[in-house]
């Protein structure tokens, strides 16, 4: 069976002494009581401390992800990071398409694909968000939504690159809202999102694909959540911030 993957998305959230020291608490969780969590952990701290993050969690099974790249090599983009900055670090994941960077800072589907091939060129893995929003879902538009977004962006890609991808699907009304949605649902989405990579790459590349759900996942509704068959993980934020609750992710 596929090991499930449970990504924490800090956002802007947690300062240096926050990061350090719930990474360094984690890690003795994990090791000191020998517990099995069944789970990849991917940490996505912020800029400032990819590094550090990186350094602490060196030689454990739990990785560190960027949440955004710019789609330049380099150049004059003051306040911008490029993907060759992330791999000097030894960065290795990148999160793209988060539906926070679309709504503040314009990003679009056009951009989004410049950002996909400047992180595959420096070999940086891609965690992609897709996602309608209330407006779409009401108007029972999510799937046609859906894959409009993967076949702009992903979809664009060769089937050797596509190992490259996780794939998130984050409803927009579900995230930061208290609001998630229903397991079934998600299942619905996410078997839909397979069918996608089905009918595009073929059965061994949609049987492998990670697809992950985000949108309000919490410390009980996590198991629910996790049990469905399509879904191989989630992508949290809120409740990825407290040690304890994030534990208990792990553990659903
Ligand atoms: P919340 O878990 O806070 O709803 O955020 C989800 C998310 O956006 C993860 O990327």
């Amino acid at each position: 069976m596929k090991k499930k993957i449970v990504i924490a998305n800090w956002k802007m959230n947690h300062d240096f002494y926050e990061t350090t020291s719930f990474l360094r608490d984690l890690l003795k969780i994990f090791f000191d009581k020998k517990i099995n969590y069944k789970k990849k952990v991917i940490i996505a701290p912020s800029f400032p401390f990819l590094q550090i993050s990186n350094q602490i969690l060196q030689g454990t099974s739990l990785n560190v992800a960027a949440q955004n790249v710019h789609q330049m090599e380099n150049g004059p983009y003051t306040g911008e990071v490029s993907a060759s900055m992330l791999r000097s670090i030894g960065i290795k994941q990148v999160i793209l398409g988060h539906s926070e960077r679309k709504k503040y800072f314009s990003e679009t589907n056009d951009i989004l694909l410049k950002k996909i091939h400047i992180s595959l060129k420096y070999g940086l893995n891609i965690i992609f968000c897709v996602g309608e929003t209330f407006f779409e879902r009401k108007r029972k538009e999510q799937f046609i939504v859906v894959k409009n977004q993967l076949e702009e962006t992903v979809f664009q890609c060769t089937s050797e690159k596509i190992s490259n991808f996780i794939i998130a699907y984050e409803p927009i009304w579900a995230i930061g809202t208290g609001e998630t949605a229903t397991p079934e649902q998600v299942q619905k989405m996410h078997k839909y999102i397979r069918t996608l990579f089905l009918d595009k790459y073929g059965e061994k590349i949609s049987k492998k694909i990670h697809i992950l759900y985000g949108g309000s996942i919490n410390d009980t509704n996590a198991r629910n959540i996790f049990s469905k068959e399509d879904i191989d993980g989630g992508l949290v934020g809120n409740s990825s911030l407290q040690i304890e609750k994030f534990l208990k992710i792990l553990l659903s």
